[in-house]
């Protein structure tokens, strides 16, 4: 994540959360494959578990985070929202790995239930929407009224400035497949 001025930190989780959105579309549809007794595409839902795993959960809910405390701390009456999302990070890490654990087993051979992975892609899907709803619904609008310049510059120094490895400018190899398959999905 690139962040060069301090409202953009706002903007750049946003755009996060419309890229996410296009994965969970994705993964629905691979779990309504499962769901009608059809092969999904195993090494697509590797690739967005792998990813969500990998990039929101060590780089776009920690910089959240960040956010969330301040405003916490500010804004007492946004405690307890700020507990129920941060509880749902770990809730969404705890659930991504779990997914491409399985997904990766299926891959490898093992003999995994398949209503045991579209389970676990359903309520990864669903929390992860859950989630989003509230921090664009309710949290990040607080956030942009409630702090100020000066506490928007003391989280900006903490945040990792790290390109996004499917969306950002330059696709990491291990995510081409999955950006191609992305390029196709929205040409249709
Ligand atoms: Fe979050
Ligand atoms: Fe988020």
């Amino acid at each position: 994540m690139i962040v060069r001025t301090m409202a953009a930190l706002i903007d750049t989780l946003h755009q996060d959360h419309k890229n996410y959105a296009v994965l969970l579309n994705l993964l629905s549809a691979e779990a309504d494959k499962l769901e009608r007794g059809q092969e999904p595409d195993f090494v697509r839902m590797y690739d967005i578990a792998n990813y969500m795993v990998s990039y929101p959960d060590t780089y776009h809910h920690p910089h959240e985070e960040l956010i969330f405390d301040v405003l916490g701390a500010l804004e007492p009456d946004c405690s307890e929202q700020v507990l129920e999302l941060n509880n749902e990070h770990r809730q969404l890490a705890v659930t991504g790995q779990t997914l491409k654990a399985a997904v990766n087993g299926v891959i490898n051979g093992a003999i995994i239930p398949m209503d045991r992975i579209l389970e676990n892609a359903r309520a990864y899907i669903d929390l992860l929407w859950k989630h989003m709803d509230m921090e664009e619904g309710s949290i990040f609008p607080k956030a942009k009224n409630t702090l100020e310049d000066s506490e928007w510059q003391l989280i900006n120094d903490k945040i990792s400035q790290v390109e996004d490895p499917l969306f950002g400018d330059v696709v990491l190899t291990q995510y081409q497949k999955l950006y191609e398959g992305i390029i196709r999905n929205s040409d249709t």
